[in-house]
């Protein structure tokens, strides 16, 4: 089965960024030279996804209406909505109940970066062989800032942990998964945290325990980053700036993707440069055609 349609999570406060967030949000703040949203967009049409769902709160929507519209300058679908109060991650996804409609959906929280070599194949792979949930792990030195996972001793993973503080071992799971067409059905099922949330990790040990969740390492050839912090966005932020000035070569330009992936036409592309105006990001793509 295909993947074929992707959530973009960009609802919540975004309070460990407060000031910042207190007038913006917090996926429209730059990471380096482009808005935090073009990262997670452009991972998911790197894997080939043309139709999105991109929820987040009501008095910041209309700002990536501004930056996105229905899509289609990029050959893609996206349409939008609200999450009136951030209940949790599960909560935003069954607000996307009728686009899923019991399809395979990709969730993709909205303040994550990866890169790296190899990485389109990863996502090309795991969105056109998609059998069960899935989720993707990655080893870190600090893991008790997300959802730790705990392996028994032969290796397959038993439960996953939300923010332990003591973690049982270093793999966390990263902000994008992939769920069967039944995952409100799953999410219904679900009560809330202690932190008054429904929890992503619960959901995922709902399939854990049926054994219908997939799981891949990324490894250590592709990079993955979450942008929650002031420090993150900082070191994020050089890191790009570090590859894309040395190789001439953009991180997350989503016209790029949309013109290699002929999901656009040379005409459509060219219309996005327009739209850029006079900018360092018009020039760069420029310099594709
Ligand atoms: O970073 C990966 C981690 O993401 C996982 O390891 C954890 O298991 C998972 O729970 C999640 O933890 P976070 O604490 O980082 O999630 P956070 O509440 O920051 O939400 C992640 C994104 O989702 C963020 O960009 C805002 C958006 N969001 C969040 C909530 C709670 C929404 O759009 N709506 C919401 O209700």
């Amino acid at each position: 089965m295909q993947v074929k349609k992707a959530i973009i999570l960009a609802g919540g406060y975004g309070t460990r960024l407060s000031p910042m967030t207190l007038i913006t949000n917090k996926h429209l703040l730059p990471i380096y030279n482009k808005p935090m949203i073009y990262y997670p967009l452009s991972t998911c049409m790197l894997g080939g996804i043309k139709n999105y769902l991109l929820i987040s709160n009501d008095k910041q929507i209309y700002f990536f209406k501004k930056l996105f519209g229905d899509g289609s300058r990029l050959g893609i679908k996206i349409s939008y909505k609200v999450q009136k109060s951030p209940l949790g991650l599960p909560q935003a996804i069954s607000l996307g109940n009728k686009f899923i409609n019991n399809e395979p959906v990709c969730i993709n929280l909205g303040d994550h970066i990866l890169f790296g070599s190899g990485l389109s194949d990863i996502l090309t792979r795991s969105f056109s062989n998609f059998y069960n949930s899935k989720i993707f792990i990655q080893k870190t030195k600090k893991p008790s800032s997300y959802g730790v996972i705990n392996f028994t001793k032969s290796g397959s993973p038993i439960k996953i942990v939300e923010k332990p503080k003591k973690p049982k071992s270093n793999f966390i799971v990263t902000g994008l998964y992939l769920y069967t067409g039944d995952v409100i059905n799953k999410i219904k099922k679900l009560k809330k945290s202690n932190r008054n949330e429904y929890e992503i990790t619960d959901l995922n040990n709902i399939y854990l325990k049926e054994k219908k969740l997939d799981y891949e390492d990324l490894g250590r050839g592709i990079a993955w980053f979450d942008a929650g912090e002031p420090e993150r966005i900082l070191e994020i932020s050089n890191f790009i700036s570090l590859i894309e000035n040395k190789q001439g070569q953009m991180i997350g330009c989503i016209e790029e993707i949309a013109l290699r992936n002929k999901f656009i036409t040379k005409r459509q592309f060219l219309d996005n440069i327009k739209f850029y105006r006079n900018s360092s990001y018009a020039d760069y793509l420029k310099t594709l055609i």
